[in-house]
This record gives C-alpha cells, sequence and structure tokens, in this order.
C-alpha cells in the first residue's frame, strides 16, 4: 500500500496528541493514537482483574481479547467488545498500569502488528512512543517531541491529573523491548513555551521540504 506515515514519538505530555491531531487536520491525514491502545489494554487488565506483574497472563490476555479497529471522523479507534473506553483509559490508575503492558513483548507484537494494519484506513499520523524505530520504520517522515519536563507537568496538571511522568518516561526508555528512543533520522522538536498551532505548522513545513526533495 502506498500510503503515508508520519511518526511522532516522543515524551509523556510532551503534545503529541494535540500536536498530532492538529497536524492531521491540516494534512487531511487520519490519526491514530497508539498510547489509547496501550492504555485500552492496562484498562481491560485492571478490570479483568489480570496481575500486571504476570507478564504470561498479560500477553494471554492481549492475545484472546476482543479487540477490532475502526476509523470515526478520521481518527482511529480499538475497540474492546465492541466498547471504546474513552475516559477510562485517561484516569491516574490506567496511566499508572501502562507501562507494564507496555514493557512486555508478545503485547508489543500484537500491537505493532494491529498498528501497521491501521494503513489500510488510508494516509495516517501516528503518535507513540516507537513508531519511528519499531512500527514504521520505513517512513521518511519522523518527529520527536519534548518539552521541559517543569512544563510537561503544568500541561497534566491543566487537565487535572497528577501522576509522575518522569517515572514513567523512565520506565519506558529503559524497558528491553522498543523503548522510547530517538528514531535514526527523526527531527527532534522541543515546543517548550510554542503553541501547537505553531509547532503543527513547523513540522508540516518540515514535512513538505522532506517531499520536495
Ligand atoms: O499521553 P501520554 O504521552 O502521557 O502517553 P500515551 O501516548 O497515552 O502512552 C501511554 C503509555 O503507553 C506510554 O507511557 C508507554 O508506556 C505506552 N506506549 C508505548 O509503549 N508505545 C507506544 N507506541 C505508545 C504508548
Amino acid at each position: 500500500m502506498n500510503n503515508t506515515v508520519i511518526a511522532i514519538d516522543g515524551t509523556s505530555a510532551s503534545g503529541k496528541s494535540t500536536t498530532s491531531k492538529c497536524i492531521a487536520r491540516k494534512l487531511g491525514y487520519i490519526y491514530v493514537d497508539t498510547g489509547a491502545m496501550y492504555r485500552t489494554l492496562a484498562w481491560y487488565c485492571l478490570k479483568r482483574h489480570v496481575d500486571l506483574h504476570d507478564d504470561k497472563a498479560v500477553a494471554t490476555a492481549c492475545q484472546k481479547w476482543k479487540a477490532k479497529l475502526v476509523c470515526v471522523d478520521n481518527q482511529v479507534r480499538l475497540l474492546v467488545d465492541d466498547y471504546y473506553p474513552e475516559k477510562e483509559i485517561r484516569s491516574s490508575e490506567t496511566s499508572a498500569a501502562v507501562v507494564f503492558v507496555a514493557a512486555v513483548p508478545k503485547v508489543r507484537a500484537w500491537m505493532m502488528k494491529t498498528q501497521r494494519d491501521c494503513i489500510k484506513f488510508g494516509n495516517l499520523v501516528m503518535e507513540g512512543r516507537d513508531i519511528g524505530t519499531n512500527v514504521f520504520p520505513e517512513t521518511d517522515f519522523k518527529f520527536f517531541l519534548d518539552a521541559s519536563l517543569a512544563e510537561r507537568h503544568q500541561r497534566r496538571a491543566a487537565e487535572g491529573v497528577s501522576e509522575n511522568i518522569a517515572e514513567r518516561d523512565r520506565r519506558d526508555s529503559q524497558r528491553a523491548t522498543s523503548p522510547l528512543m530517538i528514531a535514526l533520522g527523526a527531527l527532534v522538536v522541543n515546543n517548550s513555551g510554542k503553541s501547537i498551532e505553531d509547532t503543527a505548522d513547523f513540522i508540516v513545513a518540515e514535512i513538505e521540504k522532506r517531499r520536495r526533495k
């Protein structure tokens, strides 16, 4: 398939979601939040009382759950038993649980296959932690978003969510399977003090520049 993928990776609360949605809107692409998929599995495991520290049990839950991809209003959603747990996956409890499911190699293999499958919906802006390094390493459009820890804390607090994002970043960066890292050829964009609109415009301009080469 010849569809294009724009890979947006980065640290927690670095503005990946809002910036990626804005880029998708500007380009007329489909937005994919891969973090929401890991969050959905974490929520599902909590709900089913799967022990998050038992990799085998988490992998089994992931291989057996009834999950399916749909595209609604230019956004890809992962449904479980035909349900989209939009609010539940943003809770502090789910945020604290997600790093454990995301570190399980069989979960990452399932997610990678499912995320690659999203290309069937069209051109994508896909955000996450390993899109440029692992899910779509072949794309020419890789970006890594970051912002100061103080600003990232402020953004989460403004959303009414309290969590230790530095600790989540540490766990994401240190896991053995596809850790959070800057992909080869990725452009690092530090958006401290910058608006979403300005960051999105900068990235869209860079995509156009790369296309002309
Ligand atoms: O919104 P925020 O940036 O804080 O996180 P998210 O994008 O919703 O991702 C939640 C968690 O899912 C991350 O901290 C990672 O543990 C995991 N994740 C991952 O391992 N790989 C991805 N491609 C996306 C998310």
